[in-house]
């Protein structure tokens, strides 16, 4: 194939069994289960095992799993001292990718992975995938309490994952509500196919490169606007517009400049996003619970998504993930810069369910290029410039 299609739009970067989405109908599976089924009946440490093993686990596994997740919260004082030392300026995907980089320092041996079967050694796979799940919310809670200028909080091996992620990073006890919300973000967040982060997986895995340097570069990528970053962008447009009647006049505003409206549009969903449509779910829930005492941005969100859709139905571009994520989060307190830390979290299942499946069958990446460039010529010494 000798076509140059931008941004690679259709083209296979490779076969996986993961995940898929069904754009036309808006409909996501992992591993042949449908989203909506798993954010009912599942928690992420259950879905992360799915991802990662093609099955839901039996008790046992489950159990173990979720133990392992647990003993691996703490942070050893090196990286807590390297943290310390970051600027409190900083993005916090910039700290979750400089500090996941730096743990590959920490915990060497990736040689495994040079062997002649790539896979061979399945107990670093393992420990490795546990010890990056395990760790990332530990950081970005840690992190909070840092850029602030104070300790972090220890973690507790009696909270599950979401639970004690809400208490690291707010040093409160976990409302029951909220935690399970939390959960159902992981849940909806943690794989979607071959977007630009697990494209950036597949690359670096493909290189044998260390998998924390893996997990760096799908940081990276998602850190940007039009990929994870825009659930920060929606909450901060939707404070900008303020209030539900002025949403038809910025939105058409935006429109006429040729601006993007965060949160609006998918390159796979011709229809609504179903995350989104449980995440409106759930902050439909926590109004309810709250007896309508939540975020005022709500309301501004649910008109931004009535005149987008009017606008922009015609060109398959409706509500996508991060529409309302970055409303939630703010129910639970969290600052809008740590919204894509979140979604990083989430990701890392299905990124390290990507990673073993490239190791498991690999070929490194070496795509080809239409050349743009000058015909071949002479060299012409400076003086005759
Ligand atoms: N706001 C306004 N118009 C949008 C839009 C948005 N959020 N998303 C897409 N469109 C328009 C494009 O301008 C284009 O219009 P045109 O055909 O008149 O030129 C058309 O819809 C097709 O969009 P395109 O840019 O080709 O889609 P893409 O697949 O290349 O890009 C995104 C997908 C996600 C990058 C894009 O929709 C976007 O920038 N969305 C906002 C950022 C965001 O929410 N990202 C999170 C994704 S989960």
């Amino acid at each position: 194939m000798n076509e140059y299609l931008p941004g690679l739009a259709g083209v296979p970067a490779t076969q996986s069994n993961i995940s898929d989405i069904d754009g036309e109908n808006g409909i996501l599976f992992y591993r042949g289960y449908p989203i909506e089924e798993l954010a009912e009946h599942s928690s992420f440490e259950e879905t992360s095992r799915l991802l990662l093993d093609g099955r839901l686990p039996v008790a046992k596994e489950l159990a173990d799993f979720t133990t392992q997740l647990k003993k691996n919260r703490y942070i050893k004082f090196h990286t807590r001292g390297m943290m310390k030392s970051l600027p409190a300026t900083g993005h916090p995907m910039e700290m979750l990718q400089t500090v996941v980089a730096s743990l590959g320092m920490f915990y060497p041996g990736s040689d495994c992975l040079t062997g002649s079967d790539a896979c061979e050694d399945l107990d670093y796979i393992h420990n490795t995938t546990v010890k990056i799940i395990a760790r990332l919310p530990c950081i970005v809670a840690m992190w909070e309490h840092i850029r602030n200028g104070y300790d972090p909080i220890n973690p507790r091996s009696d909270l599950s994952y979401a639970e004690n992620f809400l208490y690291m990073l707010t040093g409160r006890e976990p409302d029951p509500l909220l935690a399970r919300i939390m959960d159902v973000c992981l849940i909806l967040h943690a794989e979607h196919t071959i977007n630009a982060s697990t494209f950036a997986v597949l690359v670096n895995a493909s290189t044998l490169a260390n998998p924390y340097t893996v997990m760096a570069a799908a940081i990276g990528a998602l850190s940007g606007p039009l990929h994870g970053g825009a659930n920060q962008r929606v909450l901060e447009m939707l404070e900008k517009i303020g209030t539900p009647e002025k949403v038809e006049e910025y939105v058409d505003r935006k429109l006429a400049n040729k601006e993007v409206i965060w949160g609006m549009g998918h390159r796979e969903y011709k229809t609504k996003d179903p995350r989104a449509t449980i995440l409106q779910g759930l902050m439909d829930k926590l109004m309810a619970d709250r007896g309508g005492d939540i975020n005022p941005m709500f309301e501004v969100a649910k008109a931004v998504e009535v005149v987008c859709e009017d606008r922009l139905a015609k060109k398959g571009v409706y509500a996508n993930v991060d529409f309302y994520s970055g409303l939630l989060y703010s129910e639970m307190g969290i600052p809008a810069d740590q919204f894509t830390t979140i979604f990083a979290i989430a990701r890392s299942a299905g990124w390290l369910a990507h990673w073993r499946e490239q190791l498991s069958d690999n070929r490194i990446f070496r795509p080809t290029q239409v050349y743009t460039g000058e015909p071949r010529r002479a060299y012409v010494p400076i003086s005759q410039r």
